[in-house]
């Protein structure tokens, strides 16, 4: 017995880690995958902010508007650009060769994202690019060292300047909230100041990546939002099953009592 509960915990147990990885702060956000309106919104800023540049060539637009309870002929309309047709994949014009010319690496198909880093790292990482004139963009990141992504959201969010070196940053978050667990220190004397203001409040900005990443998450297994319905139908169905076969028991046992 004890050596089956050891081969259990040691079967389950690599299930929790962390598809992140790396050590640092990490933002954390709760993935809801029923939230249709916040999955609606994240589609389209991910249309209009991230498609420039990157793919979802797994996805169609025509299913994600039919499991986010839009109208394809609407999502056709507004969140499509050029002649690609609802029915297709959600890839983009720009060829990978050019884009690793441009940008030192290829911008990668983001279909798979939400799975490879997990949400916490990309709703960490849309949030911490703050201003270095040493990187081409004149961005660095907190969670991506030297990244060579422009901050696309900067009208969103504005600029942020950060206040301490990167491995500080990279290690307590951009935001610099709380106490520093070692020294006691309040984190601030680590934090960003967004200079010149963005479009949005900070709050405001951290809805439209949460709903961004929202959206990825649901991207990356879009067949999760019909395991969840089909399984509530067979959890029903188990329910039901087992009164027929407790009376089918009884009926049975009767005469050989
Ligand atoms: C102007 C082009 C451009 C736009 C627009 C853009 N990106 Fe990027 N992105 C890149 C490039 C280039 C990289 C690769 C960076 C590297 O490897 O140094 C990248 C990398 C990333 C990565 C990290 C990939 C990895 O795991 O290595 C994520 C996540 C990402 N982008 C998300 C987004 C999201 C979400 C948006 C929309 C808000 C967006 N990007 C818009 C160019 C772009």
């Amino acid at each position: 017995m004890k050596k089956f509960l050891i081969t259990l915990v040691m079967a389950v147990l690599p299930l929790t880690a962390n598809a992140a990885g790396g050590s640092g702060h990490l933002d954390h956000m709760d993935v809801d995958l029923h939230n249709q309106a916040s999955l609606q919104r994240g589609m389209k800023t991910f249309v209009n902010y991230c498609m420039g540049c990157h793919s979802a060539q797994y996805q169609r637009f025509e299913r994600a508007a039919i499991d986010l309870g839009m109208d394809p002929e609407l999502v056709q309309e507004h969140l499509i650009f050029g002649d690609q047709k609802v029915g297709e994949q959600m890839t983009i014009a720009m060829s990978a060769g050019d884009a690793g010319k441009w940008f030192g690496n290829p911008p990668p198909d983001l279909t798979l994202e939400a799975r490879l880093r997990g949400p916490d790292w990309i709703y960490t990482y849309l949030r911490s690019f703050y201003a270095d004139d040493s990187r081409p963009w004149g961005v660095n990141n907190a969670v991506f060292k030297d990244v060579g992504m422009p901050n696309v959201l900067a009208p969103l969010q504005g600029v942020q300047i950060a206040t301490c070196s990167h491995e500080e940053m990279a290690l307590h978050g951009m935001r610099g909230e709380g106490v520093d667990p070692l020294t006691n220190l309040p984190l601030n004397s680590c934090s960003s100041i967004v200079k010149g203001t963005g479009e949005l409040s900070p709050e405001e900005f951290d809805k439209v990546v949460y709903d961004l990443v929202n959206f990825m998450a649901y991207i990356g297994e879009p067949s999760k939002l019909d395991s969840h319905r089909i399984g509530t139908y067979v959890l029903i169905f188990l329910v039901l099953f087992f009164f027929v076969a407790f009376a089918l028991k009884k009926e049975y046992w009767r005469d050989v009592h």
